[in-house]
């Protein structure tokens, strides 16, 4: 009778587990799987890895400035309107100050002198 309660609660741990697991990692990017990273896999780690993509938060104007600072000052090639919107929600959605799990970022003005 034990035997059976306890199958029943660890075979229920395992139907609820993805109730709270909200978020997937993609296992070769390191990205969280939603729709869009494979365009951030693709443009983003062509200078850098993804961990400089990954360990950063922004607000969506904050992600539009970093994007416009590596255009403007790193070589970073356009992108379309099309796959701009898409990388742009994308890490609006998954790498923003509001999502739970780390601090909000420092606002530092100048990092030196
Ligand atoms: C043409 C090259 C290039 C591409 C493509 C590129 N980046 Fe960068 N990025 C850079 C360089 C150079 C730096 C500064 C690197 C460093 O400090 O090591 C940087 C830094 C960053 C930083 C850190 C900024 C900071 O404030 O320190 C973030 C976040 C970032 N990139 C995100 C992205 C995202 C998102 C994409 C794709 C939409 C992308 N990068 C594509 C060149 C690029």
């Amino acid at each position: 009778m034990i035997q059976i309660v306890r199958l029943t609660l660890i075979f229920s741990l395992f139907l609820t587990q993805p109730v709270f697991a909200v978020q997937t990692i993609d296992p070769q990017s390191g990205l969280i799987i939603d729709l869009g990273y494979k365009s951030v896999q693709q443009y983003c780690s062509t200078c850098h890895s993804l961990e400089v993509v990954i360990q950063s938060k922004a607000s969506r104007q904050g992600w539009i400035d970093t994007i416009r600072w590596m255009q403007k000052d790193q070589g970073m090639p356009f992108l379309s309107k099309v796959s701009e919107k898409i990388i742009l929600n994308y890490l609006t959605k998954n790498y923003s100050p509001n999502n739970k799990g780390r601090r909000s970022p420092l606002f530092i003005k100048k990092w030196d002198k």
